[in-house]
Protein backbone atom coordinates (compact mmCIF):
# COMPACT_ATOMS: atom_id res chain seq x y z
CA UNK A 1 0.00 0.00 0.00
CA UNK A 2 1.23 3.73 -0.83
CA UNK A 3 0.75 5.93 1.93
CA UNK A 4 0.87 9.52 1.53
CA UNK A 5 0.93 11.27 5.13
CA UNK A 6 0.10 15.14 4.82
CA UNK A 7 3.07 16.09 2.64
CA UNK A 8 4.03 19.38 1.64
CA UNK A 9 6.53 20.40 -0.68
CA UNK A 10 8.55 23.95 -0.94
CA UNK A 11 9.73 25.13 -4.39
CA UNK A 12 11.60 28.82 -3.42
CA UNK A 13 9.20 30.44 -0.79
CA UNK A 14 5.86 28.82 -1.55
CA UNK A 15 4.58 25.73 -1.24
CA UNK A 16 3.62 24.16 -4.61
CA UNK A 17 2.01 20.94 -2.53
CA UNK A 18 0.27 21.68 0.68
CA UNK A 19 -0.99 18.73 3.49
CA UNK A 20 -2.09 16.20 0.84
CA UNK A 21 -2.50 12.63 2.09
CA UNK A 22 -4.14 9.27 0.48
CA UNK A 23 -3.71 5.98 0.33
CA UNK A 24 -3.47 3.48 -2.79
CA UNK A 25 -3.89 -0.29 -2.37
CA UNK A 26 -1.71 -2.62 -4.92
CA UNK A 27 -4.47 -3.51 -7.88
CA UNK A 28 -5.90 -0.09 -6.94
CA UNK A 29 -6.16 2.79 -9.56
CA UNK A 30 -5.97 6.81 -8.63
CA UNK A 31 -6.31 9.05 -11.04
CA UNK A 32 -4.97 13.00 -10.30
CA UNK A 33 -6.84 15.62 -12.51
CA UNK A 34 -6.53 19.28 -11.95
CA UNK A 35 -4.98 22.49 -14.05
CA UNK A 36 -1.72 23.10 -15.74
CA UNK A 37 0.31 23.65 -12.73
CA UNK A 38 -1.39 22.55 -9.76
CA UNK A 39 1.39 20.36 -8.87
CA UNK A 40 0.05 16.72 -10.41
CA UNK A 41 4.12 16.25 -11.11
CA UNK A 42 5.38 17.60 -8.53
CA UNK A 43 3.27 14.87 -6.34
CA UNK A 44 4.88 11.95 -8.76
CA UNK A 45 8.09 13.38 -8.00
CA UNK A 46 7.69 13.12 -4.44
CA UNK A 47 6.46 9.72 -4.04
CA UNK A 48 9.73 8.90 -6.64
CA UNK A 49 11.78 11.05 -3.55
CA UNK A 50 13.05 13.37 -5.84
CA UNK A 51 12.02 16.25 -3.84
CA UNK A 52 12.36 17.07 -0.66
CA UNK A 53 9.27 16.97 1.92
CA UNK A 54 9.29 19.84 3.67
CA UNK A 55 6.09 18.02 6.09
CA UNK A 56 4.97 14.25 6.08
CA UNK A 57 6.37 10.94 5.09
CA UNK A 58 5.36 8.78 2.21
CA UNK A 59 5.66 5.16 2.16
CA UNK A 60 4.95 1.58 0.73
CA UNK A 61 4.39 -1.14 2.84
CA UNK A 62 5.87 1.30 5.54
CA UNK A 63 9.08 1.74 3.95
CA UNK A 64 10.56 4.08 1.93
CA UNK A 65 9.02 4.03 -1.65
CA UNK A 66 12.39 3.26 -3.48
CA UNK A 67 12.55 -0.36 -2.29
CA UNK A 68 9.77 -1.47 -4.03
CA UNK A 69 11.21 -0.06 -7.44
CA UNK A 70 8.35 1.70 -8.39
CA UNK A 71 7.87 2.95 -12.27
CA UNK A 72 7.83 5.98 -13.93
CA UNK A 73 5.93 6.85 -17.16
CA UNK A 74 7.04 10.16 -17.76
CA UNK A 75 4.98 13.50 -18.89
CA UNK A 76 7.77 14.32 -21.91
CA UNK A 77 8.21 11.21 -23.72
CA UNK A 78 11.27 11.76 -25.77
CA UNK A 79 13.38 13.42 -22.94
CA UNK A 80 12.47 10.24 -20.54
CA UNK A 81 15.32 8.44 -22.60
CA UNK A 82 18.88 8.87 -23.27
CA UNK A 83 19.43 10.26 -26.21
CA UNK A 84 22.69 7.93 -26.41
CA UNK A 85 21.15 4.53 -25.88
CA UNK A 86 19.45 2.67 -28.33
CA UNK A 87 15.54 2.40 -27.10
CA UNK A 88 16.08 -1.25 -26.45
CA UNK A 89 19.12 -0.77 -24.15
CA UNK A 90 16.48 1.79 -22.01
CA UNK A 91 13.56 -0.48 -22.50
CA UNK A 92 15.85 -3.02 -20.92
CA UNK A 93 17.35 -0.78 -17.26
CA UNK A 94 15.11 -1.84 -15.38
CA UNK A 95 15.28 -5.50 -15.57
CA UNK A 96 19.37 -5.24 -15.04
CA UNK A 97 18.91 -2.74 -12.14
CA UNK A 98 16.68 -5.39 -10.45
CA UNK A 99 19.02 -8.05 -11.68
CA UNK A 100 15.99 -9.72 -13.53
CA UNK A 101 16.10 -12.14 -15.97
CA UNK A 102 14.14 -11.08 -19.46
CA UNK A 103 11.30 -12.54 -20.38
CA UNK A 104 10.92 -12.89 -24.41
CA UNK A 105 7.32 -13.62 -24.22
CA UNK A 106 6.22 -10.77 -21.93
CA UNK A 107 8.67 -8.45 -24.22
CA UNK A 108 6.67 -9.49 -27.47
CA UNK A 109 2.76 -9.11 -25.73
CA UNK A 110 3.69 -5.44 -24.92
CA UNK A 111 5.17 -4.97 -27.67
CA UNK A 112 2.17 -6.35 -29.47
CA UNK A 113 -0.43 -4.63 -27.15
CA UNK A 114 1.02 -1.42 -27.45
CA UNK A 115 1.34 -2.06 -31.16
CA UNK A 116 4.98 -1.55 -31.53
CA UNK A 117 7.28 -3.47 -33.98
CA UNK A 118 10.63 -4.45 -32.17
CA UNK A 119 12.50 -3.22 -34.55
CA UNK A 120 11.81 0.63 -33.57
CA UNK A 121 13.44 -0.50 -30.37
CA UNK A 122 17.18 -0.68 -32.28
CA UNK A 123 16.49 3.23 -32.79
CA UNK A 124 17.34 6.01 -30.32
CA UNK A 125 15.06 8.31 -28.86
CA UNK A 126 15.18 11.54 -31.67
CA UNK A 127 14.35 8.73 -34.10
CA UNK A 128 10.84 7.57 -33.39
CA UNK A 129 7.68 9.98 -33.39
CA UNK A 130 6.68 11.27 -29.61
CA UNK A 131 3.74 9.07 -29.66
CA UNK A 132 6.11 5.69 -30.69
CA UNK A 133 8.21 7.56 -27.60
CA UNK A 134 4.89 7.32 -25.30
CA UNK A 135 4.53 4.09 -25.78
CA UNK A 136 7.80 2.95 -25.39
CA UNK A 137 8.25 4.70 -22.18
CA UNK A 138 5.15 2.44 -21.32
CA UNK A 139 6.76 -0.49 -22.20
CA UNK A 140 9.93 0.30 -20.06
CA UNK A 141 7.45 1.13 -17.11
CA UNK A 142 6.04 -1.82 -17.25
CA UNK A 143 8.88 -4.59 -18.17
CA UNK A 144 10.20 -5.39 -14.54
CA UNK A 145 6.58 -6.05 -13.34
CA UNK A 146 6.99 -3.09 -10.59
CA UNK A 147 4.34 -3.29 -7.82
CA UNK A 148 3.77 0.37 -7.88
CA UNK A 149 3.76 2.55 -11.43
CA UNK A 150 3.09 6.30 -11.67
CA UNK A 151 2.19 7.66 -15.03
CA UNK A 152 2.23 11.40 -15.86
CA UNK A 153 0.12 11.90 -18.87
CA UNK A 154 0.66 8.54 -20.54
CA UNK A 155 -1.54 8.88 -23.29
CA UNK A 156 -1.53 12.16 -24.32
CA UNK A 157 0.76 11.69 -27.53
CA UNK A 158 -1.35 9.11 -29.22
CA UNK A 159 -4.84 9.18 -31.27
CA UNK A 160 -7.63 8.18 -29.61
CA UNK A 161 -7.77 4.46 -31.08
CA UNK A 162 -4.27 4.11 -30.08
CA UNK A 163 -5.43 5.71 -26.37
CA UNK A 164 -8.50 3.26 -26.34
CA UNK A 165 -5.96 -0.21 -26.88
CA UNK A 166 -3.05 1.22 -24.40
CA UNK A 167 -5.93 2.00 -21.99
CA UNK A 168 -6.62 -1.44 -21.86
CA UNK A 169 -3.38 -3.27 -21.90
CA UNK A 170 -2.45 -1.09 -19.01
CA UNK A 171 -5.81 -2.12 -17.20
CA UNK A 172 -5.38 -5.62 -18.23
CA UNK A 173 -2.19 -6.16 -17.00
CA UNK A 174 -2.84 -4.54 -13.73
CA UNK A 175 -5.79 -7.08 -13.21
CA UNK A 176 -2.97 -9.84 -13.91
CA UNK A 177 -0.27 -8.20 -11.90
CA UNK A 178 -2.23 -6.26 -9.24
CA UNK A 179 0.25 -3.27 -9.27
CA UNK A 180 -1.28 -0.24 -7.72
CA UNK A 181 -1.28 2.82 -10.39
CA UNK A 182 -1.29 6.52 -9.99
CA UNK A 183 -2.12 7.92 -13.35
CA UNK A 184 -2.00 11.67 -13.78
CA UNK A 185 -4.15 12.87 -16.43
CA UNK A 186 -6.14 15.58 -18.23
CA UNK A 187 -8.84 13.32 -19.71
CA UNK A 188 -11.59 12.52 -16.90
CA UNK A 189 -13.01 10.60 -19.46
CA UNK A 190 -10.18 8.06 -18.77
CA UNK A 191 -9.91 8.86 -15.51
CA UNK A 192 -13.83 7.77 -14.74
CA UNK A 193 -13.62 4.80 -17.24
CA UNK A 194 -10.31 3.17 -15.90
CA UNK A 195 -9.50 4.17 -12.27
CA UNK A 196 -10.96 3.67 -9.09
CA UNK A 197 -10.86 6.69 -7.30
CA UNK A 198 -10.02 10.49 -8.64
CA UNK A 199 -8.50 13.19 -6.89
CA UNK A 200 -8.96 16.65 -7.52
CA UNK A 201 -5.73 19.11 -7.46
CA UNK A 202 -6.01 22.57 -7.12
CA UNK A 203 -3.47 24.67 -6.42
CA UNK A 204 -1.45 21.96 -4.70
CA UNK A 205 -4.10 21.01 -2.89
CA UNK A 206 -6.73 18.15 -2.81
CA UNK A 207 -9.70 19.86 -3.12
CA UNK A 208 -11.76 16.68 -3.60
CA UNK A 209 -11.42 12.92 -3.53
CA UNK A 210 -13.41 10.28 -3.82
CA UNK A 211 -14.93 6.87 -6.32
CA UNK A 212 -14.32 7.82 -9.63
CA UNK A 213 -18.30 7.42 -10.40
CA UNK A 214 -19.14 10.07 -8.00
CA UNK A 215 -17.01 12.65 -9.46
CA UNK A 216 -18.70 11.55 -12.80
CA UNK A 217 -22.37 12.08 -11.73
CA UNK A 218 -21.70 14.88 -8.65
CA UNK A 219 -18.75 16.65 -7.80
CA UNK A 220 -18.46 18.29 -4.90
CA UNK A 221 -16.66 21.29 -5.31
CA UNK A 222 -16.99 24.16 -7.90
CA UNK A 223 -13.80 23.66 -9.52
CA UNK A 224 -14.60 19.98 -9.50
CA UNK A 225 -17.96 20.81 -11.43
CA UNK A 226 -16.50 23.28 -13.82
CA UNK A 227 -13.55 20.31 -14.77
CA UNK A 228 -16.62 18.02 -15.18
CA UNK A 229 -18.44 20.62 -17.02
CA UNK A 230 -15.47 21.29 -19.58
CA UNK A 231 -15.34 17.57 -19.93
CA UNK A 232 -18.53 16.89 -21.08
CA UNK A 233 -18.47 19.72 -23.16
CA UNK A 234 -15.37 18.49 -25.15
CA UNK A 235 -17.42 14.83 -25.46
CA UNK A 236 -15.09 13.31 -23.17
CA UNK A 237 -17.44 11.96 -20.38
CA UNK A 238 -20.34 10.69 -22.98
CA UNK A 239 -19.88 7.48 -22.81
CA UNK A 240 -19.26 7.41 -19.13
CA UNK A 241 -21.30 9.23 -17.51
N1 LIG B 1 11.99 23.13 -10.42
C1 LIG B 1 11.04 23.99 -10.07
N2 LIG B 1 11.34 25.14 -9.42
C2 LIG B 1 10.38 26.01 -9.03
N3 LIG B 1 9.08 25.81 -9.25
C3 LIG B 1 8.72 24.69 -9.90
C4 LIG B 1 9.67 23.73 -10.34
N4 LIG B 1 9.00 22.73 -10.95
C5 LIG B 1 7.70 23.04 -10.89
N5 LIG B 1 7.52 24.23 -10.26
C6 LIG B 1 6.24 24.90 -10.00
O1 LIG B 1 5.46 24.03 -9.20
C7 LIG B 1 4.09 24.11 -9.56
C8 LIG B 1 3.56 22.72 -9.88
O2 LIG B 1 4.20 22.23 -11.06
P1 LIG B 1 3.89 20.80 -11.67
O3 LIG B 1 4.88 20.52 -12.72
O4 LIG B 1 3.78 19.83 -10.55
O5 LIG B 1 2.43 21.04 -12.29
P2 LIG B 1 1.47 20.03 -13.07
O6 LIG B 1 0.20 19.95 -12.30
O7 LIG B 1 2.18 18.77 -13.35
O8 LIG B 1 1.18 20.84 -14.42
P3 LIG B 1 1.02 20.29 -15.95
O9 LIG B 1 -0.40 19.80 -16.06
O10 LIG B 1 1.22 21.56 -16.75
O11 LIG B 1 2.05 19.25 -16.20
C9 LIG B 1 4.01 25.08 -10.74
O12 LIG B 1 3.62 26.32 -10.26
C10 LIG B 1 5.43 25.12 -11.25
O13 LIG B 1 5.71 26.36 -11.83
MG1 LIG C 1 2.88 17.90 -15.08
Amino acid sequence: MLTVDGISVARGRTDVLRDISFTLAPGRTLAVVGESGAGKSTLIAAVLGLVALSKGDITWMNRPVRHCRPALVMQEPRSAFNPALTLHRSVMEPLRAGRLPGDPVRLTRLCDGLELLPDLLERRPSEVSIGQAQRIGILRALIATPPLVLFDEPLSALDAVTQKHTARLIADLQREEGFAALIVTHDLGYAAAYADEIAVLQAGQIAEMGPAQDFVTSPKTAYGLTLREAAFALGALEHVA
